[in-house]
C-alpha cells in the first residue's frame, strides 16, 4: 500500500483530470501533495471540496512520498524522475521520454497489468494517447487472429497538445470569425493555424519520413502487446476539434475474422463499447465521447482490399483513457498489488 502520493504537473491539461478521478475512483491513500513548476507554486487548486496548494517541484519535495503520478513534458520527466527514484519514489509516468525503455514497463491496465509488477527502474510509463485507444481495440482482435498489419490514421484533437493548444484553436477560431476568415492569431503550439484546419504532422520529423507521433503507434503498440513482428504504417494528423482522438484502423490477421465476429470480440474486451449502427447514423464522434473512460469502437466492416481486412474507426478521450485514466488505473493496479 502506498500512503503518501503525489501529482506532478497538477496544473496541466492531464494533471488536472488527475485529480479529478482520483476523487471519482475513490483510489485508496492517506495523503496527497500537488507539484509544479516554480511558475505555478502556490496557486490553488480545488480537491475533493477543499482548496489545496500548489508546490514547487524541488528535489526535496520527494521526500517521503511512495508513489508518484506525473503529466509533464518530456524533458522534465527526464530530469526529475531520477531524482524522485532515488528518493523512493515509484513513479507512474506520462511523457513519452522513458517509454521504450526495456526496463521500463508500458502498461494498459485492460491490456497487459503482469506488466506493472516489475519495474526494475522505478518507473512505469503509461502509453501515448493514441496508441492507447488503438492497443485497447488491438487486443483481442490479437488474441483471436493474430494481427500481423495496421494502417492507422489519426484525427487528433487539440488538447492532446496540452493546454496551450486548446488555446491556439480558440483563439485562432475566433480571430478567423471576427476577421471575415482572415486567420491574425499568433499560434503558439502547432506549426500553422488549427482553427478550420487539419494539419498532417504531430511532433518532429523522425525516420523515413515519419514523425514521432507517428513512430510511436508502431513502437509503442509492439511493446505493449508483446510482438515486434506486428507492422504497422501510421499517419496522425491535427484537426480543429477540441477533445477526443478519433482514428481510421485497417488491421490484417492471420486468421480471418467477420465482421459478427470482431463485433462479438470488441463487446468483451473490457474497456470497450461498440457503438455500430451505420443505418441509425451510430458511431463513434468525439462529441458524444468526450468525458469518458472507454475506447468507442463503430464502422465495423471488411476491408475490401485484403483478404483477411478488418476495418473500423475508434474514438477515445485522450485526456481520460489516453492520459489520466489509464494512470490511474495503473495507481490502483499497484494498490492492490
Ligand atoms: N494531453 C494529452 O492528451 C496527453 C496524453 C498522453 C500523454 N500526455 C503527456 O503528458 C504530459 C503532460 O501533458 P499536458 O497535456 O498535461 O501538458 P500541459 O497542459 O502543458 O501541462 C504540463 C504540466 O507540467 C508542468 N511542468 C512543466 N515544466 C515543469 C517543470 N520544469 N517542473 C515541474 N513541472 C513542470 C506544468 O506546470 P506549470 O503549470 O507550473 O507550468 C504543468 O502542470 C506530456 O508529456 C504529454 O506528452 C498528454
Amino acid at each position: 500500500m502506498y500512503d503518501h502520493l503525489a501529482v506532478v504537473g497538477a496544473t496541466g491539461a492531464v494533471g488536472t483530470l488527475i485529480l479529478k478521478i482520483l476523487e471519482e475512483r475513490k483510489v485508496p491513500y492517506k495523503t496527497v501533495t500537488f507539484l509544479a513548476s516554480a511558475r505555478s507554486a502556490g496557486k490553488k487548486l480545488k480537491f475533493k471540496g477543499e482548496e489545496r496548494t500548489v508546490v514547487a517541484m524541488t528535489p526535496e519535495a520527494f521526500d517521503g512520498i511512495q508513489l508518484v503520478i506525473a503529466s509533464t513534458p518530456d524533458e522534465t520527466a527526464r530530469d526529475f524522475i531520477p531524482e524522485a527514484v532515488k528518493r523512493g519514489c515509484l513513479v507512474i509516468d506520462e511523457s513519452g521520454y522513458w517509454r521504450m525503455d526495456p526496463e521500463v514497463p508500458l502498461v494498459i491496465p485492460e491490456v497487459n497489468p503482469e506488466a506493472a509488477k516489475k519495474h526494475p527502474k522505478g518507473i512505469i510509463s503509461s502509453p501515448n494517447c493514441s496508441t492507447t485507444q488503438l492497443v485497447v481495440a488491438l487486443k483481442p482482435l490479437h488474441d483471436f487472429g493474430v494481427v500481423k498489419r495496421v494502417v492507422v490514421s489519426t484525427y487528433q484533437a487539440v488538447s492532446g497538445a496540452g493546454l496551450v493548444g486548446t488555446r491556439d484553436l480558440i483563439g485562432g477560431a475566433k480571430s478567423y470569425l471576427d476577421n471575415g476568415g482572415v486567420d491574425k492569431y499568433a499560434y503558439e503550439n502547432f506549426s500553422a493555424p488549427i482553427a478550420f484546419n487539419c494539419i498532417p504532422q504531430i511532433g518532429g520529423h523522425k525516420e523515413r519520413g515519419y514523425t514521432s507521433e507517428e513512430l510511436k503507434l508502431l513502437y509503442e503498440t509492439r511493446k505493449i502487446l508483446g510482438d515486434d513482428s506486428i507492422r504497422v504504417c501510421p499517419t496522425a494528423v491535427r484537426v480543429p476539434v477540441a477533445n477526443c482522438h478519433s482514428e481510421s484502423v485497417l488491421v490484417e490477421t492471420e486468421k480471418k475474422i467477420t465482421v459478427e465476429k470482431a463485433r462479438a470480440l470488441f463487446s468483451t474486451m473490457p474497456g470497450v463499447v461498440v457503438m455500430d449502427d451505420l443505418d441509425n447514423k451510430l458511431y463513434p464522434m468525439p462529441h458524444c465521447c468526450t468525458d469518458k473512460d472507454e475506447v468507442f469502437v463503430g464502422r465495423i466492416r471488411e476491408d475490401l482490399s485484403c483478404e483477411n481486412g478488418l476495418a473500423f474507426w475508434c474514438v477515445s478521450d485522450n485526456l481520460r483513457k489516453g492520459a489520466a485514466t489509464n494512470a490511474v488505473q495503473i495507481a490502483e493496479l499497484l494498490q492492490k498489488s
